[in-house]
């Protein structure tokens, strides 16, 4: 049963005390999580998604149409509860609550598995797409890229299996002042995702970086306590950051995709078929995701211009080409030992 609108109501206090409780991955009878406790056929499951932008991004929308579908084709043997804009878990706590069964998926930005398993920082590296077109083709499944996503031995450790990989899009650069060149982000403070490869290409163009959850960015920014960040429309426009930054440099420098996962313990729970379906219905909506996520950053772009409170500017080629002398291939050769040898090699051969 799709629980959105009650949940909508039920607010923070009820959201927190969810949060305490939950023990998801229920069957029937479980722990008064599930349905009717027929057991048998009639047995149910609830899957709870949690993640951090609004229903409105490319991740919310494709969240909302797989708890549909998902639904929709087991007849309610799998109910799924989808808790957007980190109101269940945060970027803080959500890798945990996943590898505890404590919520079944998530599908965090690459950067976010930094710590466990640090070769997706593959995802983050500059300039890895020179269009979003390209991505299907460098991340498809039998690419050395595809494989460190689809079959990376951390995740499977971790409790995680992989069920698609969702875009964002491509990163542009918030900030208070023009940035056309290296030299304009010396001596200021970006907001980055908690990964070393995405540090080190702000400090290799003269700012200096600093982790901040996605949710304390907007306030991070109102308060001054960094200078701008890089995100894709569709996430500065949902948390309104454009509103408290004068710039925008349409840069297209970097990549945020998503590591659709469940968990292990609960997948190998399903029953076959509800296996065979899950599989199914995340996988299209992967291209769910695909198809509407160009769309759906346009969308947000024009609400910036509509706005007002956030100037605009395409990097010409050789602005982007400046940019991009400064780390490739540094940043890839400083993290051949993280990503993999094989994987950096087929990517600056692809760049030749
Ligand atoms: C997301 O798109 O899931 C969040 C990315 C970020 O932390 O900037």
């Amino acid at each position: 049963m799709t629980k959105r609108s009650l949940r909508t109501l039920t607010g923070v206090v009820a959201i927190g005390a969810l949060a305490l409780t939950a023990c998801g991955g229920a069957r029937s009878g479980d722990s008064g999580d599930g349905g009717d406790a027929s057991g048998g056929d009639g047995e149910t499951f609830t899957l709870k998604f949690s993640h951090v932008t609004t229903d409105s991004t490319p991740k919310g929308t494709a969240a909302i149409w797989f708890e549909e579908e998902l639904e929709k084709r087991t007849d309610g043997r799998i109910d799924v509860e989808v808790y957007s804009n980190s109101s269940l878990y945060g970027d803080k706590d959500e890798m945990q609550a996943v590898q505890q069964n404590s919520v079944q998926m998530l599908a965090p930005a690459s950067a976010k598995f930094t710590t466990v398993a640090p070769a997706l920082q593959v995802l983050d590296l500059p300039f890895l797409f020179d269009t979003p077109d390209d991505i299907p083709s460098v991340a498809a499944p039998d690419t050395e890229v595809g494989k460190a996503i689809f079959a990376n031995p951390d995740l499977e450790d971790k409790n995680m299996k992989v069920l698609g990989l969702w875009d964002s899009g491509m990163k542009q650069i918030h900030s208070n002042n023009l940035t056309q060149k290296p030299a304009d982000m010396e001596g200021k403070k970006y907001r980055i995702q908690p990964s070393d490869v995405l540090k080190s290409q702000i400090e290799a163009w003269g700012g200096s970086a600093e982790a901040i959850a996605f949710a304390e960015v907007y306030s991070a920014l109102q308060q001054g306590v960094i200078d701008g960040g890089e995100n894709t429309y569709s996430n500065i426009e949902s948390q309104k950051m454009h509103t408290v930054q004068s710039n925008i440099a349409e840069s297209n420098h970097g990549y945020i995709g998503y590591i659709l996962v469940v968990n292990t313990e609960f997948f190998d729970s399903l029953p076959e078929d509800l296996q065979e379906i899950l599989v199914t219905t995340a996988e299209e909506a992967s291209t769910y995701n695909r198809d509407n996520v160009v769309a759906l950053n346009q969308e947000s772009k024009e609400t910036i211009e509509a706005d007002g409170t956030s100037e605009i500017n395409v990097w010409t080629d050789e602005e982007r080409q400046a940019f991009k002398d400064v780390v490739v291939p540094s940043i890839y050769e400083q993290y051949r030992d993280v990503i993999g040898d094989e994987i950096i090699d087929e990517l600056l051969a692809a760049q030749e």
